[in-house]
């Protein structure tokens, strides 16, 4: 496939696909080439029939350190403003209709940890530090921080995090259910993600992505009008061939061989 500056793109399991943020010596900060980069190599994998899910993940010292502060430095608000400043970087939120786990190991801070929570499901091992630092810098959260956060683990625990930017660690990320799943290592929070990718990769992609769009508009809805979204989607999934061939097959006692139709 394409090469990248600050990517390392592959397939490590039939059906994955894994972007691995490649930035070592500025910890992963993210730059606006690194995140044109991202959005690049992940509409690849959206356009990928042969990819039914993503894991996004850094090294083990960084999953990503921030937006590139060096680069923010001297912006000015009309420049920001007048760029849309960071607007890119949620783009892969509306274009990318596949899973996207996100697996963090060591610094998830500021866009880091923002970049993270973009994640369908997230993981992280023992050693992930999360954090939305930009207190310290004179500015707040841009990339999402303030509205992503406050949703997975409550106002009072993100007002906190985000107001004194003390960091939160793996464990308690597991307990507050920022995270999905918490590992010991690294090593085995990276393995752990492309199976689980690999397992949501072997369904009726059809069927996934209506899962993915339906917990996702839980997001934005009320309760009633979610659940009438939903019953509308499952309806239409009726007139997908991989209803007849997955319900078929549990019928007969076989595997369900997919269509992706
Ligand atoms: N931007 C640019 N460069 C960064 C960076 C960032 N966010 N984070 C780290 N780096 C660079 C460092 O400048 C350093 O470069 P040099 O070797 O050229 O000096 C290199 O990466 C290694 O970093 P450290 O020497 O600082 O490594 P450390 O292990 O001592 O500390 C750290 C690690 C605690 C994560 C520390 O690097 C740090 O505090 N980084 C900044 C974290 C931060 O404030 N992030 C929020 C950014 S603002 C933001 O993200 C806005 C938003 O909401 C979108």
């Amino acid at each position: 496939g394409k090469s990248y500056e600050h990517l390392l793109v592959s397939s490590p399991k039939p059906g994955v696909g894994l972007v691995q943020l490649n930035r070592p010596k500025a910890l992963n900060a993210l730059s606006t080439p690194l995140i044109l980069e991202l959005n690049s190599a992940l509409r690849g994998f959206q356009a990928d029939s042969s990819i039914g899910a993503i894991v996004l993940t850094g090294s083990n010292k960084a999953f990503a350190a921030g937006a590139d502060i060096k680069e923010m430095k001297d912006l000015t608000f009309s420049a920001a403003y007048g760029s849309d400043f960071i607007e890119s970087w949620s783009h892969l939120v509306t274009f990318l209709k596949k899973p996207l786990i996100t697996a963090v190991n060591g610094y998830a801070l500021g866009g880091g940890c923002e970049l993270a929570m973009m994640g369908d499901i997230m993981y992280c091992s023992t050693s992930a530090v999360f954090g939305q630092p930009e207190i310290k810098l004179g500015v707040i959260p841009g990339a999402g921080g303030s509205q992503r956060l406050t949703k997975a683990i409550g106002k009072s625990r993100a007002m906190e995090a985000i107001l004194t930017g003390d960091n939160i660690s793996g464990k308690q990320a597991g307990e507050w259910g920022l995270v999905a799943k918490v590992f010991e290592t690294p090593e085995e929070c990276t393995e752990g993600a492309i199976a689980q990718a690999a397992k949501i990769a072997s369904f009726s992609q059809i069927a996934v992505k209506a899962a993915k769009e339906v917990v996702n508009k839980s997001q934005d809805l009320g309760i009633r009008e979610g659940v009438e979204f939903e019953r509308r989607v499952f309806h239409g999934l009726f007139g997908s061939k991989d209803q007849k061939i997955g319900m078929g097959a549990f019928a007969a006692k076989q595997k369900p061989e997919w269509s992706n139709e």
